[in-house]
C-alpha cells in the first residue's frame, strides 16, 4: 500500500478551512493508503519559546485530529517528539545537506526577514534537515503538500540520494503530491483571501472551537456586496460564492443548486450558519471528551507513537549501520 505522510505544526486553531480543505479528506482518505500524521512539536520549538503554549497547542491538535474523525487504529498520529528517531535520524541529514542549500531555502529567508531583531535559532536554518527525517524516517512514498513545501520535498529528494549514493540504498524518495482539495473557504470578511489564521482580524475565521453563538453572529456579520443577487459567481460575488460555497461542503450538494434557492443573503448567512454549527457540534463534542480525559488522549498518543516507532527505528538502525556508526 502506498505510505502517506502529513505533518502539522502545533500552531494555533484549526479553523473551519483547514477542516474542509484537508482535514476531512485526511479523515475520507485514511483507508486508501497507509497513512502517518505527525504533530511536528520540534518544528513549532524553532519558533515558539512559551513552553506552557507548545505543550497545550500540541494537545489541543491532536484532540482536534482524532475528534474530526482519524482512526487511531487506522491512521498512525503521533507527536514527533514522543519518536526520538527523529531527533537522531535528524542530525545524519544536517550532516547530508550543505549550508548552501539550506541557506537557498525561501521558507528560512521569509521567516528570518519576518523575525526581524527578534531571535533566529539555528534550528531555523536547519528545519529542512529535520523535515526530510520526518519524511524519510517512514519509508515515505507520498507527501501531500501545498506550494510552499515542494522546496522543502525538493531538498528531501536531494538529501536522500546523496545519502544513497554515498552509503548504499537507505532510503525510500518521497514524491510531493498535491493533496486532493475539498472546498476552498475564504475569509468571512475579506472574501478574496483565504481563511488563515494569520489574518489581521478573527472576525472572518471560523475556528473549529467556536461557540455556536459566535459562529452565527460571524455569518451574519458576513460580507457580501450591494446588490440582492443570489448567484454563485467566484469572480464577480466573492462573498456570496463563499458562503454557498460553505454550505455546499456541509450539505453535500452542490454551490450552483443551492444558490437557485435563495432570493435573499439573510437566509443564505443563517442558513450557512446553523449548517456549520451542526457541523461542528459533534467534532467539538468529541474535542472536549477527550480534553477532559487526557489519559485517554495519552493512550491514543502512546499507541500512535508506538507505531511509527517501529518504523522510524528500522530505518534508523539502517541508516546509521550504512553510515559506519558503531552498533550500540
Ligand atoms: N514544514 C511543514 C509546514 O510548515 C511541516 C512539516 C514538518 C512537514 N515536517 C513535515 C510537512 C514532513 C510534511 C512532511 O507546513
Amino acid at each position: 500500500m502506498t505510505r502517506v505522510l502529513s505533518c502539522i505544526q502545533p500552531t494555533g486553531d484549526v479553523h473551519l478551512g483547514n477542516y474542509l480543505g484537508a482535514l476531512r479528506n485526511w479523515v475520507s482518505g485514511q483507508h486508501d493508503a497507509e497513512v502517518f500524521h505527525g504533530i511536528v512539536d520540534l518544528h513549532a520549538l524553532t519558533v515558539t519559546e512559551a513552553p506552557e503554549v507548545l505543550g497545550k497547542a500540541t494537545l489541543s491538535l491532536a484532540a482536534m485530529l482524532f475528534a474530526v474523525g482519524l482512526d487511531p487504529d487506522v491512521a498512525t498520529v503521533f507527536v514527533q517528539s514522543h519518536v526520538t528517531e527523529h531527533s537522531q535520524l535528524g542530525w545524519m541529514m544536517e550532516c547530508t545537506v550543505s549550508y548552501g542549500e539550506l541557506s537557498r531555502m525561501t521558507q528560512f529567508k521569509d521567516k528570518s526577514a519576518k523575525r526581524e531583531a527578534e531571535f533566529i535559532s539555528a534550528g531555523l536554518f536547519t528545519y529542512p534537515a529535520l523535515q526530510a527525517a520526518d519524511i524519510l524516517l517512514y519509508d515515505t512514498d507520498e507527501v501531500p503538500v501545498g506550494d510552499d513545501q515542494r522546496q522543502h520535498i525538493e531538498i528531501t529528494r536531494d538529501i536522500a540520494i546523496r545519502f544513497n549514493h554515498r552509503f548504499g540504498d537507505t532510503f525510500v524518495l518521497p514524491k510531493a503530491v498535491t493533496p486532493k482539495s475539498g472546498a476552498r473557504v475564504m475569509d468571512l470578511q475579506d472574501p478574496t483571501s483565504k481563511m488563515s489564521k494569520s489574518a489581521t482580524t478573527d472576525s472572518g475565521l471560523i475556528s473549529l472551537l467556536d461557540e455556536p453563538a459566535a459562529v452565527l453572529k460571524k455569518f451574519k456579520r458576513a460580507v457580501t456586496d450591494s446588490d440582492s443577487e443570489v448567484r454563485y459567481d467566484r469572480a464577480e460575488k466573492p462573498g456570496v460564492s463563499n458562503l454557498l460555497e460553505i454550505l455546499a461542503a456541509c450539505t453535500g450538494e452542490t454551490a450552483e443548486a443551492l444558490a437557485t434557492r435563495y432570493s435573499q443573503y439573510g437566509p443564505l448567512k443563517t442558513d450557512a450558519g446553523e449548517a456549520v454549527v451542526e457541523l461542528l457540534r459533534p467534532i467539538q463534542a468529541r474535542y472536549h471528551e477527550l480534553m477532559t480525559d487526557r489519559g485517554e488522549l495519552q493512550s491514543l498518543l502512546r499507541k500512535g507513537a508506538g507505531k511509527a516507532r517501529v518504523v522510524a527505528a528500522a530505518t534508523l538502525a539502517r541508516a546509521q549501520a550504512n553510515a559506519g556508526l558503531l552498533p550500540a
